[in-house]
């Protein structure tokens, strides 16, 4: 286990499935250099981008130009998924055939415009992805509920930032998650829920693979590391879709997600706005117009170290579910997450036993930095990135050329 005389330690590269590089058409808020060059410096060797961008990746077009405009900028290898809306389920096999790893639908209202299609749609959609053999991730809330608690709120006149977990309650994010296992029971569908926050998600997760379901789930440091109490202490800097819990849904997250396995995957959710848009300089202001999510590949590593350093994971099971486990769920392994010879693999050093604060979000390589583990302490840290024997990260730099890395060949 121990590689060096310092104690580091090798893993296989760590996969995150889940990050929003913003490009193409978002670049303001960070593009396929800067959130690649973050995880480069995060111990992250493969990211896989949302499709929210502007135009959102809903064509194949759309899917190329995305892809082009990795391979000329990225740090570390990458994918991407493809959108599924009312409007474009004709393209799906022309989507898989064009590469993409996967496919997402989100199932209520969130950050850029894409619209949820209905559930005749949705089942239609699953008969046609399950002819693909690719699996379909959902944004896993649904949005009617969502729009309900919401319009209340509002009209009680009652406080944002403060009561965001309240206004997209729990069980949006159940009934969403019950409502896609019984689809895909239906159809036959690999499925995924991505982020998911809540114990009482990861309990319908868990009763979805009893049944037998073929269904994967995510959940993020983020869920895992704070309570609700968060909006208390940091405001709209916390803010995001879904929402953090209160301490009984994170404790059941993690008995229920973590040591019993419900959760497959953790990825970050790395989702970068500008200071303004967080609205930084009134943390508090009683609005409801502060965007959600905040960058975190920086500090995925070193929160789940953390986490094992507490005993909260072994080594081996963090690695598993941030390395292999991803690769597998969207088929890349053992291309990725896999130190098997052959498979020009990635690797990442870390310093489990490092102690550090995040004093300063600046320090970051995102375009915008905004994030709620501004002023955490960590134990744990990466030391080098290294993507197909070639070093993207060392010696507290990011190093190499932008452009080196290149797309996750899936097909
Ligand atoms: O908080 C969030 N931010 N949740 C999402 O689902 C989207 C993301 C974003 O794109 O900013
Ligand atoms: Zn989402
Ligand atoms: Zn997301």
């Amino acid at each position: 286990r121990v590689l060096d005389g310092d104690g580091n330690v090798l893993v296989p590269g760590i996969v995150d499935c889940h990050i929003h590089n913003r490009e193409p058409g978002l670049e303001y808020k960070e593009d396929w250099e800067s959130a690649t060059r973050a995880a480069a410096a995060g111990g992250v060797t493969t990211v896989v981008g949302m499709p929210n961008t502007d135009p959102v990746i809903d064509r194949p077009e759309h899917l190329e130009l995305k892809f082009d405009r990795g391979e000329a900028s990225a740090h570390v290898d990458f994918q991407s998924y493809a959108v599924v809306t009312s409007e474009n389920l004709d393209l799906i096999p022309e989507l898989d055939a064009t590469g993409a790893l996967g496919f997402k639908i989100f199932l209520g209202s969130t950050v850029g415009d894409v619209p949820p299609p209905s559930d005749g749609k949705i089942l239609e959609a699953m008969e046609e992805i399950r002819e693909t053999g690719k699996r379909l991730g959902f944004h896993e809330e649904n949005g009617e509920i969502i729009d309900h608690y919401t319009e209340r709120f509002k009209a009680e006149g009652r406080n944002e930032p403060i009561d965001h977990s309240h206004s997209r309650p729990v069980i949006a994010e159940q009934e969403a998650v019950e409502r896609m296992i019984t689809f895909a029971e239906e159809t036959g569908t690999k499925i995924h829920m991505f982020h998911v926050s809540s114990g009482s998600a990861a309990e319908a997760v868990a009763r979805g693979k009893d049944r037998g379901v073929d269904v994967t789930a995510e959940t993020t440091p983020h869920y895992l590391w704070f309570t609700e109490d968060v909006m208390r202490e940091k405001g709209n800097v916390a803010r995001v879709q879904p929402p953090i819990r209160d301490a009984a849904e994170r404790d059941e997250l993690w008995r229920v997600g973590i040591d019993n396995g419900a959760i497959d995957c953790i990825a970050t959710d790395h989702a970068p706005h500008t200071a303004e848009e967080k609205k930084v300089d009134d943390p508090f202001g009683n609005t409801w117009d502060a965007i959600s999510g905040f960058v975190g590949l920086e500090t995925e590593v070193p929160a789940m170290l953390s986490f094992v350093d507490q005993g909260r994971f072994t080594l081996e099971e963090w690695v598993r579910r941030h390395s292999a486990r991803p690769a597998q769920v969207w088929g890349m392994y053992p291309q990725k997450g896999s130190l098997q010879v052959g498979t020009d693999a990635d690797f990442t050093i870390v310093d489990p036993d490092r102690e550090w604060t995040l004093e300063d979000r600046r320090d970051l390589h995102s375009k915008n930095c905004v994030t709620p583990f501004e002023g955490e302490s960590f134990t744990g840290k990466a030391v080098a990135t290294v993507v197909r024997g070639e070093p993207v990260f060392e010696d507290g730099a990011v190093v190499g050329e932008s452009g080196y890395g290149t797309r996750v060949d899936v097909d």
